[in-house]
């Protein structure tokens, strides 16, 4: 009962709003009310820019435009936004009283809910252990882990899900492996990755939020005795050495026991969710395109580009927001006090006065580097370089070691909204390329 009053609050009420402002022609209404949209987005971020570059909704402005995108992230009249804060008041009562106390992404002490002083608190810790030197130093992991999945698929020809069999295990052997996560437990975090992706959704149907529930409540519990094992017995893993830092008596680093597993959390299935998306998604924009993979396989030194290509056109992450601190502007528009701004990051990521011909996958465009998927700000993604280096080694990975392969049929899209990729991409790999002849 509890928790259906609270999907009420948080999920059901947006619904109902998001259902009536949607056939009122409302933009934002429809983002949330018209599932065709995730599967296809590219005709509404259109239809979004068209209407102006900051468009007012019943649920507060979204915008398209790049350069207001870029200045809202770095802006400190304005602040990330914690899941339920932007409830009219009875209803954000009503949603405190009957959560849950488990990890929310879109919740304090997440990072991505949280404001200084606690998020320089927090971020510092994280950074201090996920350094860009640990990182550059796992790209010799991400090969070896890479080759040993393709290793596996070329003992097994014909069609397989690529989605399934390599898109989501390369991100959580690279994750685990930086987190010391065991091998027997990786499959579970899979799962419940899967489960909970959509809570960064709103407006979730009953069913969607009670799945998200589970996945979310899994994890929680299976976080918790995984650090707990960890502090009992600690390894060179970068988990063990956060346990570390946290508890290292500085002020400036300190963690108590719920900002640990948040932070923890947060960098475990941040850093699988998105990766595994932005490999689907390449893999099928390369095979529509193999004019592309010709170039690449010519010109490796390409591969760096082509990931930044698509990352802007092919967003993993379509969107995010921010509500105003004080009465402020932004691009000459007044917005007042806790209004919600949403940065389509994905129609951003094609706005024509940033990037010309934007539909275009151009593998060499120059400035494919300046797209907003990964955020900006002080919010700016903590795994961006460990992705790209993902993406690239991932990516060529499978493209080396199967020259024929090919797509079998459309395929499946998830079903969330702020997180974009594919669920299924069944492809015939044909036959591999020996290792001797690589
Ligand atoms: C293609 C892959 C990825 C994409 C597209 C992506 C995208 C993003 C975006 C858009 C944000 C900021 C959201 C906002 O400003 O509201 C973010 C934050 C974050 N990402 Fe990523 N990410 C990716 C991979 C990773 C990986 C591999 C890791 C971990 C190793 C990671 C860890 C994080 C963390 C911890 C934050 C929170 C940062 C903060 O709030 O200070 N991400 N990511």
């Amino acid at each position: 009962m509890k928790q259906r009053v609270h999907w009420l609050a948080l999920h059901g009420f947006v619904r109902g709003v998001a259902s009536i402002g949607a056939r009122r022609g409302d933009v934002q209404a429809r983002l949330i009310a018209d599932p065709t949209i995730k599967a296809d987005p590219v005709r509404f971020y259109e239809e979004v820019r068209a209407r102006g570059h900051l468009v007012k909704s019943r649920i507060g402005y979204i915008t398209a435009d790049h350069a207001i995108g870029h200045e809202l992230l770095r802006s400190d009249d304005f602040r990330v936004l914690s899941i339920g804060a932007n409830l009219p008041a009875p209803l954000r009562w009503l949603e405190t009283r009957t959560r849950d106390d488990l990890l929310h992404p879109l919740r304090p002490p997440s990072l991505l809910a949280v404001e200084p002083p606690d998020h320089t608190r927090y971020r510092k810790t994280v950074s201090s252990v996920f350094t860009t030197r640990a990182v550059a130093e796992l790209r010799d992991g991400v090969e070896q882990t890479a080759a040993t999945l393709v290793d596996q698929l070329s003992r097994e020809p014909g069609v397989v899900d690529i989605v399934d069999r390599y898109c989501a295990k390369l991100p959580v052997s690279i994750i685990s492996d930086i987190l010391g996560v065991p091998d027997a437990d990786r499959q579970r975090i899979v799962e419940f990755g899967e489960l909970a992706a959509p809570s960064l959704d709103f407006g979730l149907t009953w069913p969607q939020y009670r799945r998200v529930q589970r996945g979310i409540a899994g994890f929680n519990f299976w976080l918790a005795q995984h650090l707990q094992q960890l502090r009992r017995n600690p390894g060179d893993d970068l988990m063990s050495q956060l346990i570390e830092k946290s508890e290292s008596g500085s002020a400036e680093t300190y963690l108590d026991e719920s900002e640990l597993h948040a932070v923890a959390g947060l960098v475990l299935a941040a850093g699988f969710e998105t990766t595994v998306n932005l490999l689907g998604n390449g893999i099928r924009m390369l095979l529509d395109h193999p004019e592309h993979l010709l170039a690449l396989r010519q010109r490796p030194q390409l591969w760096a580009n082509a990931i930044q290509e698509i990352l802007r056109l092919e967003s993993p992450v379509q969107l995010t927001a921010r509500l105003a601190l004080n009465d402020t502007e932004i691009a000459g528009v007044s917005v007042k006090q806790g209004e919600l701004i949403v940065v389509y990051v994905g129609a951003a990521n094609r706005d024509p006065k940033v990037f010309a011909d934007p539909n275009r996958f151009d593998i060499e465009r120059d400035n494919a580097g300046r797209h907003l998927a990964f955020s900006g700000g002080r919010h700016f993604c903590l795994g961006a370089a460990l992705a790209r280096a993902e993406g690239e080694v991932g990516l060529r990975a499978v493209f080396d070691r199967f020259p024929d392969v090919r797509a079998v049929g459309a395929g499946s899209r998830r079903d969330t909204r702020v997180l974009h990729g594919w669920s299924t991409l069944p492809v015939a790999l044909g036959p591999a390329r020996s290792m001797a002849t690589r």
